[in-house]
């Protein structure tokens, strides 16, 4: 892995693709354990999460429908929690088993949101699974169930997440050189 220049920035690598199939790895196992014998549906949170999304779902053994949103947090203040529904939720989801799937919680207003969208369609259970939480920063009341690595408060990019519109196609994870 190499410094990788994305709009005049630079970013080092910090994790690899084993190291993220392996959490991802992990996750699947404890999903496959906790829904055995029931049906889920995976509801992704684009753009970041189309990856994870991917990778997830071919290690999942229960049966699993698939569905998206895509949010989009109001710019400027990205920790306002103000957040905007650009592809909305819908119908699909109500009374099943939802699993949310993101790329990266950070202060975990943007996932408050959400769940607060969620419970609306009165799910059968819902829960969280995220590749990335940074715990110095995330503040929601619930918990998260699945996390994949904990990171520092740092901005990363690649596997998804983007810097800029640029760098979700990078296979393995960048952090933005100091
Ligand atoms: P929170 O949890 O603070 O996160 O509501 C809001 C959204 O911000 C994005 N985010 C990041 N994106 N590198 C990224 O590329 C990062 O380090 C990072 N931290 C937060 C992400 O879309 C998250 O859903
Ligand atoms: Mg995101």
């Amino acid at each position: 892995m190499e410094v990788v220049k994305l709009h005049k920035k630079e970013f080092v690598p910090f994790l690899s693709s084993e190291l993220i199939q392996n959490a991802i790895e992990a996750i699947a196992d404890q999903i496959n354990k906790d829904f055995a014998g029931k049906e889920v549906i995976i509801l992704g949170v684009l753009d970041g999460a189309f990856m994870m999304v991917s990778d997830l779902m071919k290690r999942l053994k229960v049966n699993a429908e698939l569905t998206f949103v895509k949010l989009k947090s109001y710019h400027g203040d990205r920790s306002s929690g103000s957040v905007n529904e650009v592809l909305p939720l819908t119908e699909v989801i109500r009374k099943k088993h939802v699993i949310v799937v993101e790329d990266i919680i950070d202060t975990g207003l943007t996932l408050a949101f959400l769940r607060e969208r969620i419970m609306q369609f009165n799910p059968s259970s819902l829960s969280i699974a995220t590749l990335l939480l940074k715990p110095e920063v995330f503040q929601d009341k619930y918990p998260v169930e699945y996390i994949g690595i904990e990171i520092a408060n740092k901005f990363v990019v690649g596997y998804g997440m983007d810097y800029d519109g640029l760098g979700r196609q990078l296979p393995d994870i960048y952090v933005a050189k100091e």
